[in-house]
């Protein structure tokens, strides 16, 4: 049981007090001050409050959140090749697993149901996803059991009091996180320590311009009764079960907390924390391009302030289906 925490037990502490971990059959147990968190299902549960009052307070509405409405969820159907056809169709998640090499540690922060963990997982990398949703993990989990991967594990953790050393990953992925947090700019800054120096950031985030059709669209459901679902691209796909949109739209329309962003904000808070811009999707001065050929780890130009600018008053109209969600990579230098 737990063979992946185990064999990588030196990566790991207490999330109360930083100190060594041992891994027993049913608890993990920290070396100095005996604090005890339970496995449950195989997942430890190391979930901690603690990054101050106002943060508490929001962790624990949308973990609230999140237990009732996991996401993105999993059709009855999904196996690993079903896995490979819908990560691969959504270009991101392809571009990272061409990207990333082989055995490297991956920590994904706020993984969900866990699909990107599990996919990447597939080439012989080794992932660990963390949550706050201990319901999202073990949707994770189960898939990862139903199918035997053998390099991917699931723990539940704040990513504000993390259960990683400093510098333990190759690449942290954190996608869709930290806009549901009390600061986004404290979250990225807590977990760019995890990763090793030369690591790359991979973090997702709502576009303050981007979101402008989504933020149209809120008060129009709640008026009409969360009818009119021919408004969000996304709900009107005929390729997505009823599991999965019902996930989407609350995730969506009915989250308790989200802040939105803006490129350069991201980009101050990368020179702030010793990251080194790389890509983003969009592309800076170019959002309609994006293919299976674009390298999201070799480095572009971070733009002009008029050209990001032009980018972000256009994604309403050309990247509406995703919610204005944007990402953007870095690699950490220091
Ligand atoms: C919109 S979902 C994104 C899930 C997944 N990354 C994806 O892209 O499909 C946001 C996830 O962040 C998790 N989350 C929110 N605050 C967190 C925190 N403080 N620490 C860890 N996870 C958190 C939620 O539980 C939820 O599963």
């Amino acid at each position: 049981m737990h063979s992946l925490m185990k064999y990588n037990i030196g990566i790991f502490q207490c999330p109360l007090c930083k100190s060594n971990l041992d891994v027993e059959e049913e608890y993990i147990i920290c070396r100095e001050n005996g604090h005890r968190f339970d496995i449950i299902d195989d997942i430890p549960i190391m979930f901690t409050e603690g990054g101050g009052e106002y943060a508490d307070k929001i962790v624990i509405k949308v973990k609230k959140f999140y237990e009732e409405n996991p996401f993105p969820n999993y059709d009855d159907t999904d196996n690993p090749s079903s896995l490979i056809n819908k990560a691969e169709a959504s270009v991101f998640a392809k571009l990272l697993n061409d990207g990333l090499p082989f055995n490297i540690k991956i920590l994904e922060v706020g993984c969900g149901t866990g699909q990107l963990s599990n996919y990447l997982s597939l080439a012989n990398r080794r992932v660990f996803g963390i949550d706050i949703s201990l319901n999202s993990l073990f949707l994770a989990n189960n898939f990862k059991r139903d199918n035997s991967l053998k390099n991917v594990s699931f723990y539940q953790m704040n990513l504000f009091k993390p259960i990683f050393k400093d510098e333990s990953f190759d690449a942290i992925i954190c996608n869709g996180v930290l806009h549901h947090t009390h600061e986004a700019y404290e979250g990225m800054n807590i977990i760019t320590k995890l990763l090793k120096n030369r690591g790359f950031l991979i973090i997702g985030l709502y576009n303050r311009y981007g979101r402008l059709f989504t933020k149209l669209r809120k008060p129009i459901f709640r008026l009409t009764g969360n009818r009119l679902h021919v408004l969000d691209p996304y709900l009107s796909r005929t390729d997505l079960t009823d599991v999965k949109k019902n996930a989407w739209f609350l995730d969506q329309y009915h989250n308790p907390h989200e802040t939105t962003h803006s490129f350069g904000e991201v980009l101050e808070w990368f020179s702030k924390s010793g990251i080194e811009f790389i890509s983003s999707i969009p592309v800076f001065g170019n959002i309609a391009y994006l293919d299976e050929d674009y390298d999201i780890f070799l480095k572009k130009s971070s733009g002009s302030v008029f050209s990001r600018f032009i980018t972000q008053i256009a994604m309403p109209f050309i990247t509406n289906k995703e919610g204005g969600f944007f990402v953007m990579i870095g690699r950490k230098n220091s």
